[in-house]
């Protein structure tokens, strides 16, 4: 449709659509569509994970539209904020199904994240020129990592409550800023509307913000570099196909079987609300935090009171610092031009990948 919509030489002027005519004169849209058709995708046995960022993509968009749904009837104060999510499950039409939306596709989200980081870490698709890419992507990890953080204390029940503060005292543990920073997340010393205030401003504002800034870095600097082809792949192995309208088309049929396997979570296994927050009341028994910070909770659980004079949670958090800023820096210490570390890039990547199921899982059952 839209090559018809083209001026072209064969074509006498009048044919060209005004509307198009007029967008063109301004934003030069045919210096667009001639770009759009020049962009290939390389074709191979692991194409399939080039499909995880789309994804990522998708489920954002779903965020963004049922958050901005949840505002209209969500009160970020402690006498109401339970009620009126208690009013979205079971007295506003269709509430449920939106507010179950947004806990559901938060969760898909996530986990396409690691997908995605882990695909293209394995991939290797870190080393120059994407350097800035995978750093700009580990910002986006601690973005979206915090945005369920903050979320989960948002509807301000008992679980979400004692999970916040099992977070914010692992946050207080931190070496030189976590004391100030758990201070300042939590508005004081101790969880209250101040925290409930800042975590929703946090949700609703700040981390948006950050994340459209990075996501547009992300995007433009994929659409500069274009997509890599993993080196263990044979160059005559690799195939390219079109990126519009072939690789577009396979995009959105992907983006509508994750809609559907959305859709069927939201339907079947609707998001649940437990008892109302009480500050003064026992933690209770068994607290776990969200999956995604699952394999470090039960992690820094593992670690005795004290390793020598260091304290056990601060040892532990050390160790996960230290794990986190190895995978950040990737690209600066395995950049092809030594196998022994380019083996070394991928056994780290494999055990940081096994540990994490293992401790998820491990805690989960626990
Ligand atoms: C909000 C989260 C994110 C979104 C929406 C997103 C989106 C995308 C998209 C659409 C692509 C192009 C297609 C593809 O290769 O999948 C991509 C590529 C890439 N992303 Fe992300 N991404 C996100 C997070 C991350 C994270 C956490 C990392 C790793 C730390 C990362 C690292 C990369 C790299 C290295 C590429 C280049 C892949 C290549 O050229 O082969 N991204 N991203």
């Amino acid at each position: 449709m839209a090559t018809e919509l083209l001026p072209d030489n064969t074509r006498p002027e009048k044919s060209v659509n005004p509307i198009f005519k007029w967008l063109n004169e301004r934003l030069d849209l045919v210096s667009i569509w001639h770009l759009a058709q020049k962009k290939e995708v390389p074709i191979h046995k692991h194409s399939i994970w080039y499909y995880m960022g789309g994804i990522c993509l998708m489920f954002l968009i779903v965020q963004i539209i049922t958050g901005i749904l949840l505002m209209v009837y969500y009160v970020p104060d402690l006498n109401s904020a339970h009620a009126s999510i208690l009013k979205l499950n079971t007295r506003i039409d269709f509430g449920w199904f939106v507010r179950s939306l947004h806990c559901w596709a938060a969760n898909l989200m996530i986990f396409v994240v690691f997908l995605h980081l882990f695909s293209t870490y394995f991939m290797k698709a870190y080393r120059k020129p994407r350097e800035i890419t995978w750093l700009v992507g580990m910002g986006l990890l601690v973005l979206v990592m915090g945005f369920g953080f903050t979320g989960y204390l948002l509807p301000w029940d008992q679980v979400s409550l004692f999970a916040t503060k099992i977070g914010l005292d692992i946050t207080a543990k931190v070496p030189v800023i976590g004391e100030q920073l758990a201070i300042v997340l939590r508005g004081g010393s101790v969880i209250s509307q101040n925290t409930l205030s800042r975590f929703f401003a946090i949700h609703v504002i700040l981390l948006p913000l950050l994340l459209f800034g990075l996501l547009a870095i992300h995007l433009l600097l994929i659409q500069l570099q274009g997509i890599s082809t993993p080196k263990s792949i044979k160059v005559s192995d690799v195939k390219y196909e079109k990126f519009f309208p072939d690789f577009i088309f396979k995009d959105l049929l992907v983006w509508i079987l994750s809609l559907n396997v959305l859709f069927v979570l939201v339907t079947f296994l609707p998001w649940g609300l437990g008892e109302e927050a009480d500050l003064y009341a026992p933690a209770p028994i068994g607290i776990k935090p969200e999956w995604y910070f699952l394999s470090m909770f039960q992690f820094l659980k593992l670690i005795p009171a004290y390793i020598g004079p260091i304290e056990g949670e601060l040892f532990g958090i050390i160790i996960i610092s230290l794990i986190v800023l190895a995978l950040a820096l990737v690209p600066f210490w395995d950049k092809a031009e030594s196998p022994k570390l380019s083996k070394l890039a991928t056994y780290f990547g494999l055990i940081v990948l096994i540990s994490m199921i293992v401790f998820s899982v491990w805690g989960a059952l626990s």
